[in-house]
């Protein structure tokens, strides 16, 4: 059978056989199932109270260290369907839930803001010596900024979770990253949905130069805390 349906892909519609339409239908329900109230969820969400856990520890040994807390704040999340689909899309992939798991890195995300520069790698490195921890990527976005500006230290790590008799590896994006980033980061993430075409370009270059201010404030403030730390 060679029957087609018209079927929108973005701004047009494009035809397609109604058996692959139906078979990425029963594929889009299967990601919202698992995303919204499944196995998945659930042990995604102990994969994030172990990481917030294990950020906890690393912050006590870094405090008896420096005297000071190092990790300002912290927050988990699971990437909401809507968001996993938004992405998929973008990157031209099916909503596949196999697919997803393999391609997005922050189904399960974690953030932790740290009070210096020099403190988000020293966090990095305990969390990369943590035997229940193995590092995939590190995506170094501080020394090597993104050309939006963006600048944070990703660590796509998976954490061993053992539930009864069987050790799983959980898949979980770090992003660790100083007060000033941010703020430069969740004003971008905002603007990023109002800006309009024409001005795009001329904004880009102003949340550029933004990003170069945010980083030179952040060195600055490492210098003045050195200064202080010789006292
Ligand atoms: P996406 O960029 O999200 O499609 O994922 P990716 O696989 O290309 O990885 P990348 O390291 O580029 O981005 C991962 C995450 O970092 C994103 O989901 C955002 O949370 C954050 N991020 C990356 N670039 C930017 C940026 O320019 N602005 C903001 N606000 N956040 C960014
Ligand atoms: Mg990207």
């Amino acid at each position: 059978m060679n029957s087609c349906i018209a079927v929108r892909d973005g701004q047009k519609f494009i035809f397609t056989r109604i058996g692959d339409e139906k078979q990425k239908v029963k594929k889009q329900d299967q990601l919202k199932e698992i995303l919204t109230d499944s196995e998945f969820t659930m042990k995604g969400s102990c994969a994030i109270s172990l990481l917030l856990t294990k950020l906890d520890i690393v912050n006590t040994i870094l405090m008896i260290e420096s005297g000071r807390s190092v990790i300002q704040q912290k927050t988990g999340r699971l990437k909401s369907y809507d968001s996993v689909c938004k992405k998929l899309e973008k990157k031209g992939l099916e909503p596949d839930f196999n697919i997803a798991l393999e391609k997005i890195n922050d189904l399960i995300g974690v953030r932790a803001i740290c009070a210096y520069v020099d403190d988000i790698y020293k966090v990095a490195a305990l969390i990369e010596r943590q035997k229940d921890i193995r590092i995939i990527k590190t995506k170094d976005y501080i020394r090597e900024p993104k050309k939006s500006g963006y600048q944070s230290l990703h660590l796509i790590l998976e954490a061993a979770i053992s539930f009864q008799s069987e050790t799983q590896w959980i898949k979980i994006e770090l992003q660790l990253r100083t007060a000033a980033m941010d703020y430069w980061a969740s004003l971008d993430h905002q603007l990023r949905y109002k800006r309009g075409r024409k001005e795009a370009q001329l904004i880009d270059e102003e949340l550029q130069q933004c990003a170069a201010m945010i980083s030179s404030l952040d060195q600055k403030m490492l210098k003045i805390r050195k200064k202080i730390d010789k006292i």
